[in-house]
């Protein structure tokens, strides 16, 4: 089966065709492949960065403008072959974003004769564990993932959801506030660093040689000793906003030292609220394996030291992880969300919706 996804949640455009096949056809869940025909991410980051942030009608427009072109390029990589099923995430994103996506798609289904799968762009970002290479691994049945945690953390999310399965999900705990992603964004944006802020926060952090801060302020870790899977960000933000507002009293600038410690410090009590509280589900849960998904699981010490805690507590449960480029938004994820929901595959596509704060 070939399967094109589309992803206009945010400023990306996305546009993927998978190929699906199914090794061992007496189950619909085992040894799935997926092979990627086309996977393309048409970036508006540029545009966006001199707002620090998203800008609404500005990514609707280009999205406009892309989407015949991605999907013009993605088809030249099929060679002719057939789409059989169309998936479009309908939610959560930006209202006027989504709309441009769900459009295109129902007139590929009108001219094409498709059928068209409305897809959770949260449920895309867990499933997303399950394009790559480990699944190709005969052993590794789907259905031995669960019950499983699972962690999406992106500029709109931070949510913990506990699944029995795929399509089976109860969400457990979210943020009361501002997102991971939204943190690392808005901090870098205090530091004047650029946008999107995850990665270039990453990056400067990455830069400190010695670890002994010199600026001696450790930054809150919030809610992480709480007893519920909750977060909250927006304190840790407003911690930066203070502590540079105090050394940058009397006109001082920050020095390039002083905004990679903090860089290093907000990027550390990020990862150690994450890893505490999705431990704690999964040991509550007595769950069989932790899976990430978004785009803060893009981040390597969040990677890095998820794997080295586990490790650490011989915890014996599967570790799931997207390999970098299935974290950040992209369709892919959408193409192989849309083959697990096939069976609700529907000629009716009129009637498909947006939904901006579609829950999982
Ligand atoms: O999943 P995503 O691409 O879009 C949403 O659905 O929101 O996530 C984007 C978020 C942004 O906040 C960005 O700063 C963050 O993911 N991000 C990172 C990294 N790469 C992207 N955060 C930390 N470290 C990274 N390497
Ligand atoms: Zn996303």
């Amino acid at each position: 089966m070939i399967i094109l996804g589309i992803d206009t949640s945010c400023d990306d455009t996305c546009i993927a065709i998978l190929k699906s096949e199914i090794r061992n056809p007496k189950s619909e869940t085992k040894g799935i492949n997926f092979e990627i025909l086309s996977n393309i991410i048409s970036s508006q980051v540029k545009l966006h960065a001199k707002y620090g942030g998203v800008y609404p009608s500005l990514a609707k427009r280009e999205h406009q403008k892309n989407l015949s072109i991605v999907f013009k390029k993605a088809l030249r990589k099929i060679q002719g072959k057939q789409i059989d099923l169309i998936g479009v995430t309908v939610g959560p994103g930006l209202e006027p974003c989504l709309w441009q996506g769900v459009n295109f798609a129902k007139k590929l289904a009108e001219d094409l004769e498709l059928q068209m799968i409305p897809v959770n762009h949260i449920e895309a970002h867990i499933l997303a564990n399950f394009i790559g290479e480990e699944i190709k691994n005969e052993k590794l049945k789907i259905k031995n993932f669960f019950p499983a945690v699972s962690l999406v953390v992106s500029g709109g999310h931070t949510q913990l959801i506990l699944m029995r399965g795929i399509r089976q999900y109860k969400l457990i705990g979210e943020t009361r506030d501002d997102a991971a992603g939204e943190c690392f964004d808005k901090v870098a944006r205090i530091l004047g660093l650029g946008y999107p802020g995850g990665p270039i926060v990453a990056a400067e952090a990455a830069k400190l040689k010695t670890k002994n801060y010199k600026l001696k302020t450790k930054l809150p870790r919030p809610m992480i000793y709480q007893k519920n899977y909750d977060f909250s960000f927006s304190g840790l933000k407003t911690a930066v906003l203070y502590l540079v507002k105090q050394l940058t009293i009397n006109n001082k600038q920050l020095t390039i030292r002083q905004k990679r410690e903090i860089c290093h410090e907000v990027q550390q009590a990020i990862i150690d609220v994450l890893i505490h509280k999705t431990l704690r589900a999964a040991k509550d849960f007595k769950v069989k394996s932790i899976i990430l998904g978004g785009g803060v699981v893009a981040n390597n010490e969040l990677r890095k030291q998820f794997q080295s805690t586990i490790n650490n507590q011989q915890l014996t449960m599967n570790f799931l992880v997207p390999p970098k480029i299935f974290c950040t938004d992209n369709a892919a994820m959408v193409a192989a969300t849309a083959y697990f929901h096939q069976k609700e595959a529907t000629k009716n596509w009129q009637k498909i919706k947006v939904n901006a704060n579609l829950k999982i």
